[in-house]
């Protein structure tokens, strides 16, 4: 059974999708799930199912960003982790980390990649006048929203549309293809997944 930790920053709905498909004969469990901010509102959901939570904030590092990976990784120690998935984990990890982790470590990222790495990528796409936007699970390298691609999901962008309304069709498929490649990963299938 591998042991997975689940790294967030904000609501939350990727970690319940992840937490909520680890079950039964699924190959992984959820065993952390870890905030840099207290204000993470998906902490409390992970309360909610029993898994254990841990804020390393970042604030107090300052710039010392090896200490701040230095105390995530006891906290990862102590769980005795073997998988982490990053779920709008809103904060750059440095090479020293994803070095570690590499092979070990998937993102999900709103966009379909290599398109829109970073920030605002719902109204990047829509200001291209794209007809097609989606996401990607990927494994996490030392390059930000980088490393090989493990599974996209494709959803049509349609007129009138908002950076928020596509966020929620993204969402969506999101909640859809991360727990669909976790699954195929943790059991070692690295193949590309394609949704829908
Ligand atoms: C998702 O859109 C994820 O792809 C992005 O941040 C959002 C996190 O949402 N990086 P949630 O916290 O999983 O609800």
């Amino acid at each position: 059974m591998r042991r997975v930790a689940i790294f967030i920053s904000g609501g939350g709905s990727n970690m319940v999708a992840l937490a909520d498909s680890m079950t039964g004969d699924h190959p992984a469990r959820p065993v952390l799930v870890l905030s840099n901010t207290d204000g993470a509102r998906g902490l409390e959901k992970a309360r909610a199912r029993g898994i254990p939570t841990a804020v390393v904030d970042h604030r107090p590092f300052g710039e010392d960003r090896p200490a701040f990976e230095a105390e995530i990784t006891r906290h990862l120690t102590a769980h005795d982790v073997d998988l982490i998935a990053l779920a709008g984990f809103m904060w750059v990890l440095t090479g020293g980390f994803t070095g570690a982790w590499e092979g070990r470590m998937l993102n999900i990222h709103p966009s379909l990649l290599p398109k829109y790495r970073g920030l605002h990528t719902h109204a990047r796409a829509l200001q291209a006048g794209d007809t097609e936007a989606g996401c990607t699970v990927h494994e996490v390298t030392a390059d930000l929203d980088d490393g090989p691609i493990l599974g996209q999901a494709r959803v049509p962008i349609l007129e009138g549309d908002t950076p928020e309304t596509l966020a929620a069709r993204v969402l969506e498929q999101e909640h859809k293809l991360y727990p669909a490649v976790l699954r195929r990963f943790a059991s070692g299938d690295r193949r590309m997944l394609q949704l829908p």
